[in-house]
């Protein structure tokens, strides 16, 4: 039962105690209350469990035999939903306190016999808090790191957006193409069961693998008619002139694999640097699957968008040659199985 006794200044901090001895319950209300602590004391280990689940506390101070359950079920109750209060426990008699395999257990920080004098229970309660303190620096430091790090991050993805556009301002027919690479990379990644940070470069590489076509020439890139040796020579650049670009930004270095090497071949036939199999980078190796199959289901100026049956024709007829063959079956599969999912993405970005 909570009794309202004369108050004392008080230090902020929440007590409750559990004890089925409302004697007990009170001598300790009489006693924190004059240390200066927010208290609250309740007879039913059930009720306690129900406060906690409601109410703030900062320390709970637990009696170990009771009815109709014992401070350790209390314990283990409130462990499930709150991992953070700090718990005491209080054992009456010695012959009957539970092993202390089950204290650790249970997360229980301290524990201690009754008496009449509260002296050790004080000095439990004290350095009690002083862990509390720190737990709650300790929170609110890496809140402040998470809120930078968010900070950062959407920074990063704001400079990425900035860049692509540019890109796309120039070219129009690559508009929505890397926004659908980064979708495809993503569905083939997670069809591979990739982790979730090599899914996050699939995604930002994908959106910014292009991004060396800044420097190619408006009269090359946006060129109607075929392209010659020399021209698509300097197209081919692309993928060197965005590495370098983006190879002094620390921020940047996971994703630089996709820029570089989205146009080799599994056959070592690609460029820029002809490197072949296992050798190019895993997220370049699935780019490169998105980006063909993103090129061939666009319209370009001097085509339509191929049927899908010839695209996937194109794809088998390439696996192993340019493509790593892996990759492109589980493409082929998605295609088959959940062209759906492809479609979504096709219409968002169209
Ligand atoms: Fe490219
Ligand atoms: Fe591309």
């Amino acid at each position: 039962m909570r009794k309202n006794m004369v108050s004392h200044e008080s230090n902020g901090y929440k007590i409750i105690v559990v004890d089925d001895e409302q004697g007990i319950v009170d001598s300790l209300s009489i006693f924190l209350r004059r240390s200066g602590y927010d208290f609250t004391g309740v007879t039913n280990p059930l009720e306690a469990i129900e406060k906690v689940k409601n109410e703030h506390f900062d320390l709970m101070i637990l009696d170990f035999m009771m009815d109709p359950i014992h401070g350790d079920e209390v314990v283990e109750q409130i462990r499930k939903f709150n991992k953070e209060l700090y718990i005491l426990l209080l054992t009456g008699h010695k012959d009957l306190a539970p092993p202390l395999e089950t204290i650790k257990k249970l997360d229980i920080q301290g524990y201690c016999e009754k008496s009449d004098k509260f002296d050790q229970l004080l000095l439990l309660i004290e350095s009690g808090i002083k862990s509390i303190e720190q737990m709650h620096t300790i929170k609110q430091i890496n809140e402040e790191l998470k809120d930078k790090n968010d900070e950062l991050e959407k920074a990063y993805l704001d400079t990425i957006g900035i860049l692509r556009y540019t890109v796309e301002a120039k070219d129009p027919y690559t508009r929505g193409h890397s926004d659908r690479v980064s979708e495809y990379s993503v569905l083939l990644g997670q069809k591979l069961s990739l982790d979730d940070k090599t899914l996050h470069i699939l995604k930002i590489g994908g959106l910014f693998h292009d991004i060396g076509k800044i420097g190619i020439p408006d009269s090359i890139l946006l060129k109607d008619s075929k392209l010659n040796d020399e021209e698509y020579s300097q197209i081919k650049n692309h993928p060197t002139i965005g590495a370098h670009m983006l190879g002094d930004a620390d921020i940047f270095k996971d994703i630089i694999p996709v820029v570089k090497h989205h146009h080799e071949r599994f056959d070592g036939k690609g460029y820029p640097s002809r490197l072949e199999g296992a050798n190019i980078p895993l997220v370049a190796r699935i780019a490169a699957v998105a980006d063909t199959f993103d090129a061939m289901t666009s319209k370009r100026t001097y085509r339509n968008s191929l049927p899908i049956d010839v695209v996937k024709a194109e794809i088998e007829r390439c696996s192993g040659s340019q493509f790593d063959p892996e990759i492109a079956k589980v493409f082929l599969d998605i295609l088959n199985n959940e062209y759906n999912k492809i479609l979504e993405i096709q219409e968002k970005y169209n």
